[in-house]
């Protein structure tokens, strides 16, 4: 597949694809990477990659609907097939959905339908939750929830400060990311209704991470 991914700032999820990619996990390449914002860590892990990348700002458009029309075309003209959201911290509506159909997908760090939004780890410790994770989703006009794609959670800790509790599950979001995106590009996804359906994924028991294969 030809991966398009969209982002706002560090980038450290586009670097899990990349070293996926790199180290012959996933068979995709990164046709475009479109950052929202100038001068953010993502775009230099693209030069250092050689990944091809625009700066595509909100603020140059009139309105939202000619920003994302103008990702659409930025999109469609790189060919991408699989639009991956690895920390875009922008709404997309069904202007840029309508024309990727269960094509979009994004990463989110907690449980959906649990603490969606900004700050999700910050609402998972102010809670009081026990357990908290992240969720990969098939990007719908509901905000942080489309259907579920896949999920892996983490303890939630006394001592836990929303930094640590964010780096816990930042080491998952970097397994699950490129686990879905190798799903979607073997075919393996189906959807059905609400329900994501994963061909021959193995699923064991609880507590941790059942899912995964090799990420
Ligand atoms: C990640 O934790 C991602 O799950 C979160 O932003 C961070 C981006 O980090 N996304 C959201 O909260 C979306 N609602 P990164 O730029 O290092 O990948």
């Amino acid at each position: 597949m030809n991966l398009g991914v969209l982002v706002s700032g560090r980038g450290s999820n586009l670097q899990a694809i990349i070293d996926a990619i790199e180290a012959g996990k996933l068979k995709d390449r990164i046709a475009l990477v479109i950052s929202d914002r100038e001068g953010v860590q993502a775009i230099d892990r693209c030069v250092k990659h050689g990944i091809p990348h625009r700066v595509i700002k909100r603020r140059s458009f009139d309105s939202k609907e000619e920003f994302e029309k103008k990702l659409v075309e930025a999109m469609k003209g790189s060919g991408v097939d699989l639009v991956v959201l690895a920390g875009f911290m922008r709404v997309l509506s069904p202007i840029f959905l309508k024309e990727f159909p269960m094509k979009v997908i994004n990463i989110h760090p907690s449980l959906i339908p649990a603490f969606q939004g900004m700050h999700a780890q910050r609402q998972a410790l102010q809670y009081g939750a026990r357990i908290s994770g992240c969720t990969v989703h098939f990007v719908t006009e509901e905000l942080d929830n489309g259907p579920v794609i896949a999920q892996a959670c983490v303890p939630v800790l006394p001592e836990d400060t929303e930094e640590s509790l964010s780096e816990r599950i930042l080491r998952h979001e970097h397994r699950i990311l490129p686990q879905v995106i190798r799903w979607i590009s073997e075919g393996r996804v189906r959807v059905e209704g609400r329900k994501v359906v994963v061909e021959g994924a193995r699923y064991g028991t609880l507590p941790f991470n059942p899912e995964l294969e090799d990420f």
